[in-house]
């Protein structure tokens, strides 16, 4: 049978107990920034950074533009947990390494999760700049035998077989849309396609995606938001479109890491304020 060695709830406890002797506050919030949005942990105010290398059992992130620490601090108002650079299991790891710090945020008491990634645009009416809130996703490695939950399940997590169609909040997507309102911002909803990477899509890969129901891909989020499905956080993600999935044999453009790190620079402000403004409306629920 497949032991999830490195995820044991016991690990996790280990973790905790490493945090809360850095850490007071019991965080409410937990987020994790997707690539060239970790700017969102400049918000926050009396931060404790801790590099992911100081903690015991972390994999280590490694990719251009994801920065490596949990940041600790007050985020408008509310005590919060950021993930300010994320796991990918093109990385080399499995999806449940990728994804079991969600279980260490909501170990520490956060109970309301913000994920925010970079994502393609499968959809031929989203532009560049776009920002997605994600209604659903489509977990394409856990067809393949990767979900993170695979393995003995400790019901101290969740159970066995969680539900997870509603992984993604409903009222969490109205309120954002609210907030974006008072911006005169029309946020896009849409169904997010979860990839292995490192590779972008082939053209025949983009139209089969088309056909599943995609409106974005991307090689994130899925695995995590699986987890916090299982131990019960209530959920909002938010992907930035930073390139549109061309399906034109004839044309020459393909996307590249540097357009989604530029892409993701330049709309972050835009994005960090939406999250900033959310966190209140999470003070008052
Ligand atoms: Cl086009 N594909 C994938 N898999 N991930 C992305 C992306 C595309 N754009 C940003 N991230």
């Amino acid at each position: 049978a497949v032991t999830n060695r490195f995820y044991t709830y016991e690990c996790v406890q280990d973790i905790v107990a490493f945090i809360q002797r850095l850490v007071p506050t019991k965080p409410e919030v937990a987020i994790i920034c997707g690539s060239g949005l970790g700017g969102l942990a400049d918000l926050i105010v009396d931060k404790i950074v801790i590099p992911y290398s100081e903690i015991p059992h972390f994999p280590k992130s490694t990719v251009v533009g994801h920065r490596s620490n949990l940041v600790f601090g007050t985020l408008n108002g509310l005590y919060a947990v950021c993930m300010q650079g994320r796991f990918h299991s093109y990385e080399g790891y499995t999806t449940a390494m990728c994804a079991f710090p969600v279980r260490v945020m909501h170990m520490l008491g956060a109970r309301s999760l913000v994920v925010t990634c970079a994502a393609g645009g499968l959809n031929k009416d989203y532009s560049v700049g776009d920002i997605m809130l994600i209604k659903d996703h489509l977990n394409l490695p856990s067809f393949a035998g990767n979900n993170p939950l695979i393995g003995h399940n400790d019901e101290r997590f969740g159970p066995r077989f969680p539900p997870v169609g509603h992984a993604y909040d409903r009222q969490y997507i109205m309120k954002m849309k609210e907030i974006a309102g008072k911006y005169n911002l029309q946020l896009r909803e849409g169904v997010y396609c979860g990839l292995g990477g490192p590779c972008y899509e082939t053209i025949a890969e983009i139209n089969m995606l088309r056909l599943l129901g995609g409106d974005a891909v991307g090689m994130s989020t899925v695995h995590e938001v699986t987890l916090a499905a299982h131990c019960g956080f209530r959920t909002l993600g938010i992907a930035l479109i930073t390139n549109k999935c061309l399906s034109d044999y004839n044309t020459t453009y393909e996307a590249v890491h540097e357009d989604v790190i530029r892409i993701s620079e330049l709309k972050a402000d835009e994005l960090q304020q939406l999250i900033f403004d959310f966190v209140d409306v999470l003070k008052n629920n």
